[in-house]
């Protein structure tokens, strides 16, 4: 996207730097307009180096005579963000002033704003602040909230603003192309809980990261997400709906319950087996060894396999070694249409880890390879590579 960057007159101006830095790295375009205050507390160079392109801090001082800059800019980018935005600027733009380059380009600007206010919590409280920021919610601005924390005032309160990353995530977020909507998509997430008695069970070290990734993209991109796991301790993404499980049998039966769908992600780490009998009472010790027999649960992506119809179903194959081997044959018997296969043995990805780097095996052969990056952005490429080869 491209990107213009207000920055005002704030202590935290110079968060601006870095998110002006994450937005480039994500690939977007970005130029950056700075008020006079705001050079009180940052200078430009930072941000012309980081965006490799001119930083417009005064009205005036038109760069190119072709054009009338706070027109021709609002004109060239998609968005516009505000960050830190001050009391004062806030006030400009409620009241429609336009007395320096950032309140004209706003006045100017047709598309979406987005503004992140920063500023002592008693200012942030005070009515004129809360009226002119329901006066601009109102007009269609959003606002990406401050949060609580250390202010440079002293203060421990809300007036802080939004992290560089959290800005990123939200507009990210708020500007995707909503391409999977009127698919119904079922994901199973997580590890599965097979019960020993009343205090013990088996379990593994799945975390739920990859799988509630995958049904937050596809909710975002606007799809109906059905999610089945256990209680991972992660925030079921909003919209989607959960349904709550334990064991491997609740999973199988959640899963035959909901075939109804586009596509059936099956990124849950099912137990193979489970206690060939749950006891009632808690297990007492005993001298000597225990021995536990465990019986094979219901194969989940096998059944799906035998008795799919159009859906398309995506199987994950969660490997220590020979990562292609196991995922291809995974990919024969289960007879899913593509395999996501990762190698856990390395611990920078994987289980418990926030990124993942994982190779998608189709049916026709194809193999693509999805470089280490954060378990959101893997899931958006798994999505959009099913959406490509599966729906044509
Ligand atoms: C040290 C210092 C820190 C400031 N921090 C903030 C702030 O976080 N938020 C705010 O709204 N104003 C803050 N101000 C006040 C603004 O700089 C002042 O209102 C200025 O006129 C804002 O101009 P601008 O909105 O055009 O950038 C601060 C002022 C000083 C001296």
């Amino acid at each position: 996207m491209k990107i213009l960057l207000g920055v005002t007159g704030g202590i935290a101006a110079y968060k601006a730097i870095d998110l002006t830095s994450k937005l480039v790295q994500n690939g977007h375009e970005v130029r950056v307009i700075m008020t006079e205050s705001a050079e009180q507390f940052v200078t430009p160079l930072p941000f012309q180096a980081l965006s490799r392109n001119p930083v417009y801090t005064d009205i005036f001082h038109e760069q190119n005579p072709a054009e009338i800059q706070h027109i021709s800019l609002g004109d060239w980018a998609d968005i516009m963000i505000i960050a830190p935005l001050t009391a004062s600027t806030l006030g400009k733009i409620a009241h429609g002033i336009s007395d320096n380059m950032l309140c004209a380009t706003v006045l100017a600007f047709k598309k979406q704003i987005y503004l992140a206010p920063a500023m002592n919590s008693n200012m942030y409280e005070n009515i004129a602040v809360q009226t002119n920021i329901d006066t601009l919610k109102k007009r269609g601005f959003k606002f990406i909230e401050p949060g609580e924390g250390f202010l440079a005032c002293g203060y421990v309160a809300k007036g802080r603003m939004s992290e560089p990353l959290d800005i990123m995530q939200y507009i990210t977020e708020d500007n995707i192309e909503k391409d999977l909507t009127g698919m119904n998509v079922l994901i199973t997430a997580g590890p599965t809980i097979e019960t020993i008695d009343p205090v013990r069970y088996l379990t593994n070290r799945s975390s739920g990261k990859m799988g509630y990734s995958l049904a937050q993209a596809a909710s975002l991109r606007g799809a109906n997400v059905t999610l089945v796991s256990t209680d991972v301790g992660l925030q079921v993404p909003s919209g989607v709906r959960h349904i709550k499980i334990e064991s491997a049998q609740d999973m199988f039966n959640a899963v035959k319950d909901n075939m109804e769908q586009h596509i059936i992600i099956k990124a849950a780490a099912v137990a193979d087996y489970t206690p060939s009998e749950t006891y009632e009472q808690k297990l007492k010790k005993q001298d000597g060894d225990l021995t536990l027999t465990l019986k094979r649960t219901e194969d989940i992506l096998k059944y799906i396999g035998e008795h799919k119809t159009s859906q398309f179903v995506v199987g994950f194959a969660a490997e220590t070694e020979h990562v292609e081997k196991y995922a291809r044959g995974k990919l024969i018997k289960k007879n899913a249409d593509v395999i996501v296969a990762n190698n856990v043995g390395d611990k920078s990805i994987g289980f418990k880890s926030n990124d993942n780097a994982v190779t998608m095996y189709f049916k026709n052969g194809t193999q693509i390879d999805i470089p280490k990056q954060s378990k959101l952005n893997i899931a958006h490429e798994i999505l959009s590579h099913v959406k490509e080869k599966g729906f044509k």
